[in-house]
C-alpha cells in the first residue's frame, strides 16, 4: 500500500481522485490518497503544483517523489525545504496541446494573416503572397520534450525546421544545434523563432539586444516557454524599429501580465494568458502511476528534475 498526499490545486482534486484512482488500478498498485495529511512520515508520494497550498516539504521525510504537475519546475526548485526526488511533467496532452498552439501561431505569420484579414484592392500587392512553407525557416530554441515534437511537427508539415538545445541532439529533418555558434546562427537564419526553452539562470533574457541584432529583419518570434526568455525593453524597441515584425506572448516576466503593461495595446503583439498548453488529468495520471510503479519496483524514476542545472 502507498501514501499519496495530493498537493495540487484543491479544486481539482475531485478529478485528480477519479483519474489517478483508474491509472494506479491499471498497473495494479494499491494505495490511499489523501489532501490533508495526518501523518507526514507515512506519505510516499507527493502529487504536487504550484498552485497549491504545499510549502514546506521538511515534514515529509519518507517521500520517494515529488511529481510536479506542471512541465515548468522553477518554483519546486527554489523551495529550499523540496530535499526529496522531484519529477516534472511530461505527458502527451500537453505535447499535443503545445504543437497545437505552435503550428497555429507559426502558420499565421508563415500566411501573414493579420496583414491579409480583409485586406481591400490596393493594401496588398502580389509581391506579398508567402513563400511556400519548404522555403519558410522555423527556428525552436528548446528541444526538449516540447521542443523536440514541436520541431518534428513543424517539419512534418513541410517548414525549414533548426532547433537549439545545451546537448547535441539529432534528428533525420531538423537542423539540431548546440552551443553559442549554434544559436548565432539560427538566429541569424530563422524567419520565425520559438522559445521553448525552461527559466533558469542560463536562459535568462536570451532575448535581449544583442540577440536581436544577430536577427533578420523582420524576424517574428513565439514564446510560450518563459517570460524571463526575454527582456522585455528590447523586443518592444524591436518591435517598434520593425526589426521584429511580431511577437506572440504566452509567458511573462509578471504573471498576469500587468495591466497597464505596454504589452497589451501593442498593435505587433498577441498575447495568450499562459494557455499554449496545459496538463491534462488523464494523461498525467498515467504518467504519475508510471513514476509510482517504478518506485515501488526499485526502478529509476522518469523525467527527473537536474536540480543544479535548474530543469
Ligand atoms: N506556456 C505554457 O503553457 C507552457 C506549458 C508547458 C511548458 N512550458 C514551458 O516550456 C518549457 C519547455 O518544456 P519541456 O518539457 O520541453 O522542457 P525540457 O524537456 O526540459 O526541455 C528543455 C530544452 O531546453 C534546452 N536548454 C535548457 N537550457 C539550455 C541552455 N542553457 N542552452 C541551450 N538549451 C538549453 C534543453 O537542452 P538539453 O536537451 O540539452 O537538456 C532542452 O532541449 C518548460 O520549461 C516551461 O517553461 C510552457
Amino acid at each position: 500500500m502507498v501514501n499519496i498526499f495530493y498537493a495540487g490545486n484543491r479544486d481539482e482534486f475531485n478529478e485528480y481522485q477519479i483519474h489517478i484512482k483508474n491509472a494506479l488500478d491499471y498497473v495494479n498498485i494499491k494505495y490511499s490518497l489523501t489532501i490533508d495529511p495526518i501523518d507526514p512520515l507515512k506519505i510516499d508520494y507527493i502529487v504536487y503544483a504550484p498552485n497549491g497550498d504545499l510549502k514546506d516539504f521538511q515534514p515529509f521525510k519518507n517521500v520517494k517523489l515529488v511529481q510536479n504537475l506542471w512541465a515548468g519546475v522553477e518554483v519546486p526548485i527554489a523551495n529550499e525545504t523540496l530535499t526529496q526526488p522531484l519529477a516534472r511533467m511530461v505527458e502527451p496532452g500537453l505535447t499535443l496541446g503545445m504543437a497545437d498552439y505552435v503550428m497555429g501561431h507559426v502558420l499565421r505569420y508563415h500566411l501573414n494573416t493579420d496583414k491579409f484579414q480583409n485586406a481591400l484592392p490596393g493594401e496588398w500587392h502580389g509581391d506579398q503572397i508567402p513563400p511556400l512553407s519548404k522555403n519558410r525557416s522555423v527556428g525552436v530554441l528548446g528541444l526538449g520534450e516540447l521542443g523536440m515534437h514541436c520541431a518534428s511537427k513543424l517539419s512534418e508539415f513541410g517548414f525549414k525546421v533548426s532547433g537549439w538545445s545545451r546537448s547535441k541532439k539529432t534528428h533525420p529533418n531538423i537542423q539540431c544545434m548546440n552551443g553559442i555558434d549554434g544559436l548565432d546562427t539560427i538566429l541569424k537564419c530563422s524567419e520565425i523563432i520559438v522559445l521553448l526553452l525552461p527559466n533558469t539562470k542560463e536562459t535568462l533574457e536570451i532575448i535581449n539586444e544583442e540577440s536581436i541584432n544577430k536577427m533578420r529583419f523582420g524576424v517574428s518570434i513565439i514564446n510560450p516557454g518563459r517570460g524571463t526568455l526575454i527582456n522585455d525593453d528590447a523586443l518592444l524597441n524591436a518591435l517598434n524599429s520593425g526589426k521584429i515584425l511580431g511577437a506572440t506572448l504566452d509567458t511573462f516576466n509578471e504573471e498576469p501580465l500587468p495591466k497597464d503593461h505596454k504589452y497589451w495595446s501593442h498593435p505587433k503583439v498577441l498575447v495568450t494568458p499562459h494557455i499554449a498548453s496545459a496538463t491534462r488529468i488523464d494523461t498525467a495520471c498515467q504518467i504519475l502511476a508510471e513514476n509510482i510503479k517504478r518506485g515501488e519496483t526499485q526502478k529509476p524514476f522518469k523525467y527527473l528534475v537536474n536540480k543544479l542545472s535548474g530543469y
